[in-house]
């Protein structure tokens, strides 16, 4: 049962307020999101999050401690289709909350580990020179969580040390990315032979949305605008040239056309994965597998607002063959629930940075590892 629910405002990554649920003296806390999809959940101010929480949602006290009911009570309590009331931040929190309080007694354990996707460069709304926002770093190699994340956290360490060589200016991102003033295909050189010694492949986060204009795709540093369909050939191109395993939002959040024909040309052996396009919920996705668009999504549960929500999601895209990958967001905490998802829905891959703050997420996969009896690396199929 609830006995207690309460909410605070704390700092996130970035320095900005968020909000933390505590059920039963368990918390959960909200992440937030830099470059966000239109489609997400609604994020209201976080002091008006901790107040619905600690006014309006103490009717949940005296419900019984069930994922799936308290998840269903936060939607309709709300009565919109998107959070509009209450807030997407305000019901993750407490959903993450019930998660964590239910879980403290029943542990987690979970044969099958997803591969950590780490963003070892990144530029675009996170800060940095490259369009492209995230560039990834998949140990598909790797025989162990800790073989995966330590092939991660090298790749860094090394790529620190070249591009400081390389480039005049280098810095770390909101992600803990490293940013350097390169453009976005020379970065991909530098990467992709550091990361393919350690045993790693690449992929990008393009993140298109946030530099798509006018019908246009910008790239500052290449000087280059591109219409939909040479998009189209650069990416084919791109994907070729530095054998990409992954591309996420390749294409802005309404083009689920062009993210189809590059699923068609070349999804046999890289991800298109659909952040913006999808924002973790049933019905853009069911658009996306009628359509061919995509064959990966992206599962944040901020986006959905509950994690009965979230789950939903990755139930529709497993039963479609769409690989599900957990991620967190450019804003976060240590709150490490998105870890203990991943392990629980045994999804393939989780995206949860390298360095800084985003270990927490890390760590906890060491732990749920180290808990489990057998413990293997998933599957990634014809990815190696
Ligand atoms: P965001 O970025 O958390 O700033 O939205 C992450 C992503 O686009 O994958
Ligand atoms: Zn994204």
């Amino acid at each position: 049962m609830i006995h207690e629910l309460h909410a605070e405002k704390v700092l996130d990554s970035r320095g900005n307020w968020t909000v933390k649920a505590y059920v039963n003296g368990i918390s959960g806390t909200a992440p937030s999101g830099a470059s966000t999809g239109t489609y997400e959940a609604k994020v209201i101010p976080t002091n008006q999050a901790v107040k619905i929480i600690n006014s309006k949602l103490q009717r949940l006290v005296g419900e019984k401690l069930n994922q799936a009911e308290i998840d269903i009570l936060l939607e309709s309590m709300d009565g919109t289709d998107n959070f509009d009331k209450i807030g997407g931040n305000t019901a993750i929190a407490v959903s993450f909350a019930v998660f964590n309080a239910m879980h403290k007694s029943k542990k987690i354990i979970r044969e099958i580990f997803p591969f950590p996707l780490g963003n070892v460069f990144g530029g675009g709304a996170h800060g940095g020179y490259t369009t492209f926002q995230e560039f990834l770093s998949l140990p598909v190699k790797a025989k162990s969580i800790y073989e995966a994340i330590e092939a991660n956290a090298e790749l860094h360490h090394r790529l620190k040390e070249t591009f400081r060589k390389k480039a005049k200016v280098v810095g770390i991102n909101d992600e803990g990315a490293i940013t350097a003033e390169i453009d976005d295909l020379k970065a991909l050189d530098i990467i992709t032979d550091t990361a393919e010694d350690l045993g790693c492949r690449i992929g990008i986060d393009a993140a298109a949305s946030e530099f798509f204009k006018n019908g246009k795709y910008t790239y500052r540093s290449l000087k280059k605008t591109l219409k939909p369909e040479d998009q189209l050939d650069f990416l084919i191109e791109t994907a070729k040239k530095y054998r990409l395993i992954y591309i996420e939002d390749p294409f802005e959040e309404n083009d689920f056309k062009n993210t189809a024909e590059l699923t068609k040309k070349i999804g046999k052996n890289c991800l298109i994965c659909g952040d913006d396009l999808f924002v973790t919920d049933e019905r853009r996705l069911s658009q996306g597998i009628r359509e061919g668009a995509a064959n990966s999504i992206i599962i944040k549960p901020n986006q959905a607002g509950t994690v009965s929500q979230a789950y939903d999601t990755v139930s529709l895209a497993v039963k479609n063959n769409i690989t599900p990958v957990v991620s967190h967001r450019s804003g976060e905490t240590s709150d490490s629930t998105m870890a203990r998802l991943a392990v629980l829905w045994s999804v393939p891959i989780i995206k949860a940075g390298v360095i800084d703050m985003r270990v927490a997420k890390l760590n906890e996969l060491i732990h749920l590892w180290n808990m489990a009896e057998s413990p293997k690396m998933a599957d990634l199929k014809n990815m190696k």
